[in-house]
């Protein structure tokens, strides 16, 4: 079977220096050349340091900014060429979640809003047709229904995610970009919040691409990693084998950089996490 999504030789850059009548001098090639793919029901991990391109390859995926070259594929469809009926179709079935859930999600508007708005916008539903949808995916990651008419302001960082995950779940997606959604949590949330999106991986047969600096958690939750340099892909494998034997000396280095501190205290290189 094909890939859910292919990506070859996507390209991009941004300005990196004007001069004094405001033209473009200089640009930073902030993705070179980047090629990928990822399976149905796969989790690919990007890790790379700060700055390496990692959430821009995610925002170009899913067309939130434009590629200068390359090419996008989802479920065999030309992503770059989507219009009208055919690229709302691809919203629908390709989400992102963010790092801060709290910047994601609008501070005025209720619980009930911020999950039911995507069932609004795509498919018109209202009332208690709406509601009912909207409980039935916030008790699914674990919120309760009581909880509808408060405001992000009154729930804590773990919760916020989860109400960014169920919002990103409303439409059935098939593929989910997961952006560091776990690095603004507290360490005894972040298992929590891990294992709901691999049990709703399971249940769904959801694709995920997972961003990371935090290599533990890449190595708990992705079939597949992906390493990223200054824009560029260094090497990507199978998880357990580019752990073991790293082919390139940037792997090398990334692998044997101190490991963080809190990841050791979460063990996580004994899986399964507790819920
Ligand atoms: N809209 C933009 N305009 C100009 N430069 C940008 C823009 N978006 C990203 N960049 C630059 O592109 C580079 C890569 O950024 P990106 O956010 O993709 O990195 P990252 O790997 O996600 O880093 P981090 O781990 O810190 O999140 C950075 O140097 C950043 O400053
Ligand atoms: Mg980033």
């Amino acid at each position: 079977m094909s890939h859910l999504l292919e990506v070859a030789g996507l390209s991009k850059s941004f300005p990196a220096k004007r001069n004094l009548l405001g033209r473009v001098t200089e640009r930073s090639l902030v993705t070179n050349d980047v090629s990928f793919t990822v399976d149905r029901g796969e989790t690919l991990g990007i890790v790379g340091e700060s700055g390496a391109g990692k959430s821009t390859i995610g925002r170009q995926i899913l067309r939130l900014i434009e590629p200068d070259a390359g090419e996008i594929r989802f479920d065999g469809q030309d992503v770059r060429k989507l219009r009208g009926k055919e690229l709302l179709a691809f919203r629908r079935r390709a989400q992102m979640i963010f790092q801060d859930p709290f910047s994601s999600l609008d501070p005025h508007m209720t619980i009930r809003n911020a999950v039911g708005e995507p069932l609004a916008i795509h498919f018109g539903l209202s009332g208690a047709e709406r509601d009912r949808r909207v409980v039935e995916i916030l008790e699914r990651v674990g919120m309760r229904a009581d909880q509808l008419d408060k405001y992000p302001r009154e729930f804590s960082g773990g919760q916020l995610q989860r109400i960014a995950i169920a919002r990103a779940l409303t439409l059935d997606p098939d593929f989910i970009v997961c952006d560091e959604p776990v690095a603004a949590l507290d360490v005894s949330i972040q298992a929590q919040v891990l294992n709901l999106l691999l049990d709703l991986q399971a249940e769904r047969g959801l694709s995920y691409v997972f961003i990371s600096h935090d290599l533990s958690l890449v190595r708990f939750l992705a079939h597949r990693v992906m390493v990223m340099y200054d824009g560029e892909v260094v090497e990507t494998g199978p998880t357990e084998e580019l752990f073991e034997n790293p082919q390139h000396a940037y792997t090398k280095s990334l692998l044997s950089a101190v490991p963080d501190p809190r990841a050791r205290r979460r063990n996580l290189t004994q899986p399964p996490l507790e819920a």
